[in-house]
Order: C-alpha cells, then sequence, then structure tokens
C-alpha cells in the first residue's frame, strides 16, 4: 500500500487546476450504453475509480480509448448484461450500469453493492424506481437482476429521499422507457445536472435538472455523445481549505461551474474569517491571521456537502473557539476525527455530531485513511501540522484526486509518495486498536518502508 509523508509548516502558493469531476464522469460514462456508437467524453480525471468503471464497461463489450483526458466509449456490441463481480466489488458506483442496460437490452445482472466505510448505503431507490418503470426486479444471492423484456414504460417515481446516483439510475433508465417519466424529490446536484447535459447531447428530452422534479420524454433510439465534465467541486474545494490553511496566497482555476457549485463552503469559509477572491473562475484564498469557528450541518446540494465536511473540520480543529459539525447524510463519516486527534486535535464525537475545540496547532504523526475523503483531510492536516506527517492507505485517496500530490508540490507542499512494505496490520487503523489493546489477539506487525518513488498514481 501507498503512503505519504508530508513536511509540515509549508505555505502554499501559486495556482493549480482543477479537474474533471469523477463523480459526474462516471453516470456519464454509463450512459454510453444507452446508444451504438462512439461516445466522446473530455475532461475524464485519471483515477482508480475512472479506471475501474472503464475495465466494467469493457468486460461488458464496451470498446474504450483513452488519450489524455478524453475518454472515447463505443457501446455498439455488448456481450453481456452483467457487471463483472470482482470490479463491481472495488466500486458502488457500478450500480449506474443497470439503469441503461435494462432499458436499452432488457436484461441486466449486477452485484449488490455492499456497505461501504462511511456507511449501510442501500440501493432500495434505485430497485423501487426501475420497478416502477416495469422491471422485474431479483434478487439472487448477491446479484440484482433486473428484466424488462417488452421495454420500460414511463411513469411517476418519487423518491423517499434526494439520492444522486439513484436519480441518475432512473434518469438513464427512463430516457429509452415508452412515454413520460416524472421523478420527484430528485437530488439537485451539479453532477445529475451534467448527467442530463450529456443525456440531451444523446438527444433525451429531459426538463427540469436542478430542480426537484424532472421530467423525461422517452425515445426509441440516443445518439452518441461528445460532452465536457464539468470541475471537480470536492477536489476543488479540498485546494481551497489547503488555501485557508497555509495559502500565501493559492488561487483555485477551474472549469464549468467551478465558482457556482462552491457557495456553501465559500460562505463558511467567509465566516471564519477566511477572504475568497473571486475572479471568473478563479478563486484565490490565503491563511487569515486568525481561524474562527462556526457549526456546519451537511446537507444535500446546494448546502454544505458531505464530501467537504472531513477536510473542512481541519480548519475547524485550528479555529478559535468550539464549532458543532453535524454529518445528516452518511451515518459513520466521522471516522477521521479519531485520526485528527492523533495528531493533536481536540475534537469529541457525540452521535452524528463532532464537537470541535479548537487548539492553536497540531503535530505531525502516523496517521491512517479510512475513506476518500477522510484521506483529504489527513493530507490537509499534515500539510499545517508540526514536523512530519505519514498518512497511511492512500490507496483511498486514489480513487478520487488526481495527481494530488503532483499538483500539492507544484505549491510548494514537501510531501511523497512511498510504498509501505509487508504492513500487513495496521496499528494505527481503528479496526485494529482493539485487537492491541488484547495480548491475545496481538498482532505481529512488520513495518517497514520503501523505496521512495514519486509516482503519479
Ligand atoms: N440512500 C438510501 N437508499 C438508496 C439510495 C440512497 O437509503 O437507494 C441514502 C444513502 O444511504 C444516504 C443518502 O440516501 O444516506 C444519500 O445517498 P446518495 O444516494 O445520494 O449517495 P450516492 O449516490 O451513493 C453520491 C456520491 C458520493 C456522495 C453522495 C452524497 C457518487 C459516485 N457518489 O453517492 O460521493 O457523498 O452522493 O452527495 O456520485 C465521494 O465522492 O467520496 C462520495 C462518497
Amino acid at each position: 500500500m501507498d503512503a505519504f509523508k508530508i513536511q509540515g509548516g509549508v505555505r502554499l502558493r501559486g495556482e493549480v487546476q482543477v479537474s474533471g469531476s469523477k463523480n459526474a464522469s462516471l453516470p456519464i460514462m454509463a450512459a454510453a450504453l444507452l446508444s451504438s456508437g462512439n461516445s466522446v467524453l473530455q475532461g475524464v480525471p485519471d483515477l482508480a475509480d475512472v479506471r475501474a468503471f472503464t475495465q466494467v464497461l469493457e468486460r461488458m463489450g464496451v470498446r474504450t480509448k483513452r488519450a489524455g483526458d478524453v475518454l472515447e466509449l463505443d457501446a455498439s456490441s455488448i456481450a453481456q448484461y452483467e457487471a463483472p463481480h470482482e470490479l463491481v466489488r472495488t466500486m458502488r458506483a457500478s450500480i449506474l450500469v443497470l439503469g441503461p442496460l435494462v432499458a436499452r437490452f432488457g436484461s441486466a445482472k449486477v452485484l449488490l453493492p455492499g456497505g461501504c466505510a462511511i456507511g449501510a448505503r442501500p440501493i432500495d431507490q434505485h430497485l423501487k424506481g426501475l420497478n416502477r418503470l416495469g422491471a422485474k426486479i431479483e434478487l439472487e444471492h448477491d446479484y440484482v437482476l433486473a428484466s424488462a423484456p417488452g421495454g420500460l414504460r414511463g411513469t411517476d417515481v418519487v423518491f423517499d429521499m434526494p439520492t444522486v446516483t439513484g436519480t441518475e439510475n432512473l434518469l438513464l433508465a427512463a430516457t429509452l422507457a415508452r412515454g413520460t417519466t416524472v421523478l420527484r424529490n430528485c437530488a439537485r446536484e451539479p453532477e445529475v445536472i451534467d448527467l442530463v447535459a450529456a443525456l440531451c447531447a444523446m438527444g433525451a428530452d429531459i426538463e427540469g435538472a436542478g430542480t426537484h422534479e424532472i421530467t423525461v420524454r422517452g425515445c426509441t433510439e440516443l445518439r452518441p455523445y461528445i460532452h465536457r465534465v464539468i470541475a471537480d467541486r470536492i477536489e476543488c474545494g479540498t485546494f481551497l481549505i489547503a488555501g485557508a490553511l497555509a495559502g500565501d496566497p493559492l488561487t483555485v482555476v477551474g472549469g464549468v461551474g467551478v465558482v457556482e457549485h462552491q457557495m456553501a463552503l465559500i460562505g463558511k469559509l467567509r465566516a471564519v474569517g477566511v477572504e475568497v477572491d473571486i475572479d471568473g473562475d478563479r478563486i484565490t484564498v490565503a491563511r487569515p491571521s486568525t481561524i474562527g469557528a462556526v457549526d456546519v450541518q451537511t446537507a444535500p446540494y446546494p448546502g454544505f456537502p458531505t464530501d467537504m465536511q472531513a477536510q473542512f473540520m481541519v480548519l475547524l480543529a485550528l479555529g478559535k473557539g468550539t464549532s458543532l459539525v453535524t454529518e445528516t447524510i452518511f451515518e459513520n463519516r466521522l471516522m477521521h476525527v479519531a485520526e485528527l486527534n492523533h495528531l493533536g486535535a481536540n475534537i469529541r464525537v457525540e452521535g452524528d455530531s463532532a464537537i470541535v475545540n479548537g487548539i492553536p496547532q497540531l503535530s505531525g504523526s502516523t496517521v491512517t485513511a479510512t475513506d476518500l475523503r477522510a484521506s483529504a483531510c489527513l493530507v490537509l492536516a499534515g500539510l499545517v501540522a508540526d514536523g512530519e506527517t505519514v498518512v497511511r492507505r492512500i490507496d483511498h485517496l486514489d480513487r478520487g484526486y488526481e495527481h494530488l500530490e503532483v499538483k500539492l508540490r507544484a505549491m510548494g507542499a514537501r510531501i511523497t509518495r512511498f510504498t509501505e512494505i509487508q504492513a500487513r496490520t495496521s496499528v494505527r487503523h481503528p479496526r485494529n486498536r482493539q485487537r492491541l489493546g488484547n495480548p491475545a489477539l496481538k498482532p505481529q506487525v512488520s513495518l517497514k518502508v520503501g523505496p521512495y518513488s514519486t509516482q503519479a498514481m
């Protein structure tokens, strides 16, 4: 497993370019399944999740070609309507193939995504919606089988909660259903709007993206798309927090929607005393003389993103005063608290909330990433902690941040990637703490590091 070694206390300056959005790319890649011919997706980030999803599609028979940030996908001849087991296990977003496959071919078989570190993450809303569209849904062992030999038919679907990939899956399916589908209580995230833009480029007839009610008039056939994906708002937000922690100053340069999608975060940055200067698609931030305290509650877009909660907590950990951070989307997304406390932070978890008592300085140590956004949080903490911080298990980070250490180094950060050899058991991993407390369960820890490398994932 790879890890980062970070020398803290270095100020960051200059400009950083935001990559294309991971969570917009994945559903738009799935949209390529809806037509024959060559779809062209531009601005696709080079990430582990994108590579895994490309493989999922390839194994079904989709021909793919990647050149720089352009990914071509041709689903003219699909060999199997089944997502391969071992690949789906590695990424929950694979469920996004269910809607397009059953809509175009009348049949789909996908491994049930299990829970993951941040929560149970059920898919009942996806299945209920597809069933409303006329698909027969069966669960067989660990698989979801969806079939609609006569095709899907338009109907009304009301989501119990706004679900991002649930809305996307139903949008993908409804484009090829007979008649009109009205989706209510939809997610309004920018990634949903971007998917709709790509579907409209394919000839779909969709109204209401970005609102809670989306109407899809189904058509019999779609053509391939040419589409540029929006900028990654979570990567952008992560760099804005890096700027607020260590910027001297730091300018984040984005693509489509980069400023508009940051308004909730920018509001909170200003509330803790960070000056945010917006000029077109460039956002400049610097570390203020004092960081303040503010309460934050995650919410669906346009509220404060759950995907930014961990990173923003680093700022609050260094704020003057006490802040309350409440996670309302996922039930287990405060695992980074224990790791931040290991760096000296004073944070207490109570139910879904973290009570953050700001301290003047974090101190470097070895910490372990537990999920994608938690790993970004620990990297940010390492950038400002005293001395050296090692962030282990950055395979999580590689799923969603394109060349993060390369970008940070270009701004002045002292961060290197290295491979941990024979690190069979993480001493610092929360799961292993209990074992370590019990001599009978004590693992044999063999932790050697090296050789150093600066590979960019
Ligand atoms: N939910 C259900 N049933 C469903 C679907 C969702 O109960 O059928 C619940 C979830 O358990 C959760 C809430 O609804 O409590 C919202 O979940 P949502 O479905 O919106 O999440 P998702 O689509 O699985 C996407 C992103 C996540 C991001 C969330 C929330 C992708 C591939 N993933 O997940 O991104 O946190 O929306 O904005 O788009 C990340 O990038 O690190 C990440 C986890």
